[in-house]
């Protein structure tokens, strides 16, 4: 009997990886092993962890052996910006890449992080921006790299509160002829100075790492506002529990993995998972 040539069954698979440091936590490849079997992509994908000043070696390392692309965790998302021969439009404008495809004439980069952020807001948590206040906390690389997504969902304004406001200034600064263009209002502003009853409070800083619940006061809240914090987990308990003790209607940040994860898995694949039945198995999952 001829063996069947069965392409897809005897062909390896294509290998990806999410890269950090650290890395041991990522949820990723229980995503992407999820998204792979519901789309029947022949894909495998691993964890990486890239030593703080080896990026660069480490990405170049895995591309050599055939692997087809990586997502870039914390503290690599910058790093990988300037890796990238082809970093996508609102890589740009977030000059940042959190996901990385090889293609033979230069790996493309994209960010699908405010996507991501943005998709969980609008279709899992039923809040459309359009019109809406919404409120940034924080400057740092999460921030950056949700921000114009957020503006591109033409909110009424969006205000960028950072403990260095420095950097919300320069955060605004970037997305200013975004804004303009698309009627959005952009501030920026201390925490201190954060604006009242907002009606979408997302939290992109570490300060929950710290134990701390939020870094702003709780008039920021708006009666029933959505309050997000981009950590999942036992770090965004803090910021959950006042945001619910205040009124408002706590969300993690778990959605947004996801579906910043359905955004790359398309980059890479051309195909779009399903993401609901995989929000339902992480949040099922101890
Ligand atoms: P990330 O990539 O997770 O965004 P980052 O670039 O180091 O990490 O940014 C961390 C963000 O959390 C910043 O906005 C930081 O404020 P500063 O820019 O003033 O450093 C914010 N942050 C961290 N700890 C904080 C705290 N205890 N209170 C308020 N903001 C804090």
């Amino acid at each position: 009997m001829t063996a069947s040539p069965g392409r897809s069954a005897a062909a390896p698979a294509d290998r990806y990886a999410v890269v950090g440091n650290p890395v041991a936590h990522s949820r990723s490849p229980a995503i992407h092993a999820m998204f792979a079997a519901q789309t029947g992509q022949h894909l495998a994908y691993e964890r990486l962890l890239a030593p703080l000043d080896g990026l660069a070696a480490t990405l170049a390392a895995f591309a050599a052996a055939g692997a087809r692309g990586c997502n870039i965790t914390v503290p690599f998302k910058f790093d990988a910006f300037a890796l990238a021969a082809r970093p996508s439009e609102r890589a740009r404008l977030a000059g940042a890449v959190n996901t990385l495809r090889f293609d033979a004439d230069g790996w493309a980069g994209d960010n699908t992080d405010g996507a991501g952020l943005v998709n969980d807001i609008q279709q899992n948590a039923g809040r459309p921006l359009a019109g809406l206040q919404v409120l940034l906390v924080g400057a740092g690389g999460a921030a950056a790299g949700v921000l114009g997504s957020l503006v591109a969902a033409r909110p009424a304004c969006i205000t960028v509160v950072n403990r260095t406001p420095d950097k919300a200034q320069a955060l605004v600064a970037a997305h200013a002829r975004l804004g303009q263009a698309l009627g959005v209002g952009l501030a920026a502003a201390t925490l201190a100075d954060a604006p009242a009853a907002q009606q979408v409070v997302v939290n992109a800083t570490s300060s929950s790492l710290a134990g701390a619940a939020a870094p702003v006061d709780a008039r920021v809240l708006a009666p029933g506002a959505l309050a997000l914090d981009m950590m999942y987990g036992a770090q965004a308990q803090g910021f959950l529990d006042w945001a619910a003790a205040h009124g408002a209607v706590p969300r993690d940040g778990l959605g947004m993995l996801v579906e910043q994860a359905a955004e790359a898995f398309f980059f890479w694949r051309g195909v779009r998972p399903d993401t609901a039945p995989v929000l339902a198995a992480l949040r099922g999952a101890p």
